[in-house]
């Protein structure tokens, strides 16, 4: 068995705090707004917060354009107030962990305030600068959200790269400079007691030196670099000395966000016993459906084979070595239960399913706003409705530049966009669904009357009542969260069936991934004298035999087999 921490046992749920509850009536989420629903997530069970960021910006990428890493955004509220929901969240044994943005700041930073003034400043190194190659930008990368990765700066005559938006320059981590201002302010946040960071895209921080052109596959003129800047040369030698300065003198939780990580790269990371942080998000079951390098389409793999086998190549791959986080959706993934499940006719049955499929595996699980009511992707009928800076470039790429059919771009919007998950949370039925008394920064979305926190908490069969469940039957049965993983029926294409085994303890759990109603076979070597059923998504009956079950839409079983 792994070795028990508070932060494998925890379930986390993931605050975009624009979007989550508006205290003052300017539209916008803030801390206070936060505060006022913490009996709500107590409710629900929760045992961390994962805030996203809050700190000052410009907001042209929502917070993840820092100006200032030590003080608070002011649509948010103040350095008190986040003080205070701190208190207020230790007060109910609510864990904070806080988004560490520090790839890149906003060019509101002081410090590129500073870096861009000129070449000989003392923080022009604190950025990546370049003169221009042969009259045009230093290299042929391509920026993650559209266009070229580097931006031309009049004042010094030279080129500043950044992975995202143009108002988000890359920080150089090469600069020791750099790396020391980054470690002191991680310690000021952790001298005020939070417990834990989730770090932003932190395996992109190391360039291969001499940043190379991208050998072109395509005619386009930019290209996606990651071979040059993903899991780069000096990454772990960074995140060792991060450990080293800071994080080895608290006990936190630490979730690196980590795009195209393999699990060779994750049990390095995350190694129980020489790993840098404590688990990574990985994005292989994401990738499987979505929009990779900028390319348009929708694309949906629906072939429950590649998921299952991509979470069980996860699961043995880190058993006893490194830590898994689990999660089907965030602030930059459409809705879970639109990509994973059916957002129609089986919404309920399917969010409970994909629940269900969440807290069964091994790994902290992740819960986003919102999936724990259910709620679903949104399609606004104009792109002036988005607000997402990458939706919009990808939409003005699409169609200014490549000349593609707009109404189409739109239906690539609609599937990918990161709005979908960033509308406001539906808290009751009432105007704005209960988000604002003014008028919200993005749309609501107008399935708010049905799909709301009001409803779901008075009726017993709703997605809410499920999530609480699971997460109370986790905290009290130690298999759930240590015990090991075997896939079952690794062929059946609608049924995903595994069992999880902890000394003599084992739990069998069943999913329907379909609309359909296929046959579960007990496979052989499974024994059990006496079952009893932890959960369902459906009346069950208690004596029916698990040899042969014939599930229903979406149906979703938990068995403990004495
Ligand atoms: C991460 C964040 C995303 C942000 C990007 C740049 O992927 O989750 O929201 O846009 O990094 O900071
Ligand atoms: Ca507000």
């Amino acid at each position: 068995m792994t070795k028990r921490a508070w932060w494998k046992e925890c379930v986390v749920y993931q605050i975009y705090p624009r979007s989550f509850y508006d205290s003052n009536g300017d539209g916008i989420g803030d801390l206070r707004g936060i505060l006022q629903k913490l009996d709500y997530l107590k409710e629900l069970g929760i045992d961390v917060i994962w805030l996203c960021p809050v700190y000052k910006s410009p907001n042209d990428d929502n917070g993840y354009d820092i100006s200032d890493y030590q003080d608070i955004m002011d649509e948010f509220g103040t350095l008190a107030d986040w003080e205070e929901l701190l208190a207020e969240m230790h007060k109910r044994g609510i864990r904070l962990v806080m988004d560490l943005v520090v790839n890149h700041t906003s060019d509101e930073h002081p410090w590129f305030q500073e870096s861009r003034r000129s070449r000989d400043n003392p923080y022009r190194d604190f950025y990546i600068w370049r003169p221009a190659k042969d009259g045009q930008e230093p290299n042929n990368w391509r920026s993650i959200f559209g266009g070229s990765a580097w931006q031309y700066d009049e004042q010094t005559g030279e080129y500043f790269l950044h992975l995202f938006s143009k108002r988000q320059p890359d920080l150089n981590w090469e600069n020791p400079r750099v790396r020391e201002e980054v470690y002191n302010m991680m310690d000021w946040w952790l001298q005020k007691g939070i417990d834990g960071f989730r770090m932003d895209v932190i395996n992109l921080i190391s360039k291969t030196p001499g940043l190379p052109d991208v050998p072109a596959r395509t005619g386009d003129r930019y290209h996606f670099g990651g071979q040059y800047f993903v899991n780069g040369p000096r990454l772990m030698e960074f995140l060792t000395e991060m450990k080293q300065k800071v994080l080895s003198r608290y006990d936190v939780l630490t979730v690196g966000e980590t795009p195209l990580v393999t699990t060779q790269d994750a049990i390095e990371i995350t190694h129980e016993d020489t790993g840098a942080l404590t688990m990574v998000f990985q994005f292989e079951h994401m990738d499987l459906s979505a929009e990779t390098g900028g390319e348009v389409t929708t694309r949906k793999s629906s072939r429950l084979l590649d998921l299952k086998t991509v979470m069980s190549r996860w699961q043995e791959d880190l058993e006893g070595r490194a830590w898994n986080s689990i999660y089907l959706g965030n602030h930059d993934q459409p809705r879970s239960v639109s990509q994973f499940g059916d957002d129609g006719p089986y919404r309920v049955q399917s969010a409970k399913m994909l629940a269900t499929f969440v807290h069964m595996l091994q790994g902290t699980p992740y819960v986003y706003q919102g999936d724990e009511i259910g709620m679903t992707n949104v399609a606004f009928e104009s792109i002036t409705e988005y607000r997402d800076v990458a939706t919009r470039n990808m939409y003005q790429e699409a169609v200014e530049e490549k000349g593609l059919n707009p109404a189409e771009v739109l239906k690539v919007v609609h599937a990918k966009s990161r709005d979908n998950a960033r509308t406001p949370v539906q808290w009751d039925s009432s105007e704005q669904a209960g988000f604002t008394t003014g008028t919200p920064w993005i749309k609501v979305n107008p399935n708010y009357e049905e799909i709301n926190v009001a409803e779901a908490i008075s009726d017993p069969s709703s997605v809410f009542h499920t999530y609480k469940k699971l997460i109370r039957l986790r905290r009290e049965n130690p298999v759930i969260v240590y015990g090991r993983y075997d896939l079952l029926l690794a062929s059946h294409a609608e049924i995903y069936a595994f069992t999880r085994t902890l000394d003599q303890d084992r739990l069998l759990i069943i999913l329907n991934f379909s609309k359909n109603r296929p046959t579960f076979d007990l496979p052989e070597g499974i024994s059990y004298s006496n079952t009893e059923l932890l959960i369902s998504n459906y009346e069950v009956d208690p004596n029916e035999s698990l040899h042969q079950i014939v599930l229903r839409p979406y149906e979703a079983r938990v068995y403990r087999l004495v």
